[in-house]
């Protein structure tokens, strides 16, 4: 971005893919760090002369418009947020979108309507990506021979999808990367690169499939790996546990284990929870029990119990390893944190990162679910060393897969 902004932006429009996709209720955005994050670029920008547009995705409509996801709720967000003038058009490549570009004055910001609106955003045609490419650029003026556009990818959430306003994008206007994607990979860069030991990780959340890729890495790097979340009962079942009614996936059953192998030879620890918390249907005040995590059919519900969250002699464990830890990465909540009543362990784990924080190790929080929870519980940013906006991108970067977003600015 610096390099952008030396050349100068002054009456430049610039494209500028943020991820607004923020978890709403209703049209009430619910957590807005996303929003707050992708703010010091187009501050930046539009503090510095440029004609801003925004360009950003909200949830997973399917290729055609759908008020259920429209981004103006995120909008509206930013633009009580943003110490410039914020505009949303009602289109992405259509009539609205081009006439408000064109009317942009500069330091002025526009905001276009969900780029997923529009199929060739996320097509798997590589020529679709690139028409719907060259339609985004053309708000720029490129189509009208105005050569002074800039495309800035800040939106480190979609870093990792191959979808024309993140990867096409580049190869159509001069790009450069933003501050909060350079942030990003800065920090989890410290974490593949020599991290500071011991170096713990924490994951949870429902599926154990999306996270068989980064255990599968984690497992040559990270010293102890914390387990829990939904994902936790695979686990436990494929250490011969019954589960009753809880979240298993069978067909991770035999990776599972092969995992649980490799770790024993590795000299890798993977610690599961030793208690669960069992409740007897999945709701905010459901009858809940805690019961041995080897038994967790002897709650008084039986084959039917609901594991809904980690112990409390196993959030007290779990705390324990992280607050010894140097370096903690955390992906994905230990229970139903949205529920009360099985937000413990959540609580447990956040707190033992906060204090490994104040003992000066280098806790990151990977976002989405995780991001929010810490939010949710009532947790200052700062009591972590970053609490990362991507979810997915950041466990795909700790997979050392390839990302689209900064793959296309090498380029
Ligand atoms: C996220 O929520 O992780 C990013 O905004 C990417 O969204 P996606 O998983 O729908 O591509």
């Amino acid at each position: 971005l610096q390099d952008l902004l030396a050349e100068g932006v002054a009456g430049r429009h610039v494209l500028v893919r943020s991820d607004l996709n923020v978890p709403l209720d209703g049209d009430r955005v619910t957590d807005d760090g996303r929003v707050r994050a992708s703010l010091p670029v187009i501050s930046a920008l539009a503090g510095a002369g440029a004609r801003v547009i925004v360009m950003a995705h909200l949830g997973r409509p399917k290729g055609a418009p759908d008020p259920k996801y429209s981004i103006a709720p995120a909008a509206a967000r930013l633009a009580e947020l943003a110490d410039a003038p914020v505009t949303v058009a009602t289109d992405v490549v259509g009539t609205d979108a081009h006439t408000k570009a064109a009317a942009l004055t500069d330091g002025q910001v526009l905001v276009l309507e969900n780029v997923r609106f529009d199929p060739r955003e996320t097509s798997k045609d590589d020529d679709e990506r690139a028409a719907f490419a060259a339609d985004l650029a053309s708000l720029t003026g490129q189509d009208k021979g105005q050569n002074t556009g800039a495309y800035v990818d800040d939106a480190f959430g979609a870093v990792h999808r191959r979808h024309a306003s993140v990867a096409e994008i580049a190869a159509v206007l001069p790009a450069y990367q933003g501050d909060l994607v350079k942030a990003e990979i800065d920090v989890l860069r410290r974490l593949t690169e020599n991290p500071d030991r011991p170096y713990v990780v924490v994951l949870g959340g429902s599926k154990v499939s999306d996270k068989l890729a980064v255990i599968d890495s984690l497992l040559g790097k990270a010293d102890v790996l914390l387990i829990g979340g939904g994902m936790v009962f695979t686990f436990l079942a494929a250490r011969g546990a019954k589960v009753g009614a809880s979240l298993l996936e069978q067909d991770q059953l035999d990776a599972v284990r092969g995992y649980l192998d490799r770790a024993e030879r590795t000299g890798v620890r993977i610690v599961l929870p030793t208690d669960i918390v069992v409740a007897e249907k999945f709701d905010r005040d459901a009858a809940h029990e805690v019961v041995p995590a080897d038994a967790m059919e002897s709650s008084r519900f039986g084959s039917t119990g609901i594991g809904l969250d980690i112990g409390p002699e196993s959030a007290r464990a779990f705390a324990e390893e992280i607050v010894k830890a140097r370096t903690v990465f955390w992906n994905g909540p230990a229970g139903v944190f949205e529920f009360d009543a099985f937000a413990g362990g959540t609580r447990a784990i956040a707190s033992a990162l906060a204090a490994a924080t104040a003992d000066g190790a280098l806790t990151v929080v990977g976002g989405g679910d995780s991001a929010a929870a810490v939010r949710t519980l009532g947790f200052d940013d700062d009591a972590f060393s970053h609490i990362s906006t991507g979810g997915g991108a950041s466990l795909e970067y700790l997979e050392g897969k390839d990302l689209p977003g900064v793959t296309a600015l090498e380029r």
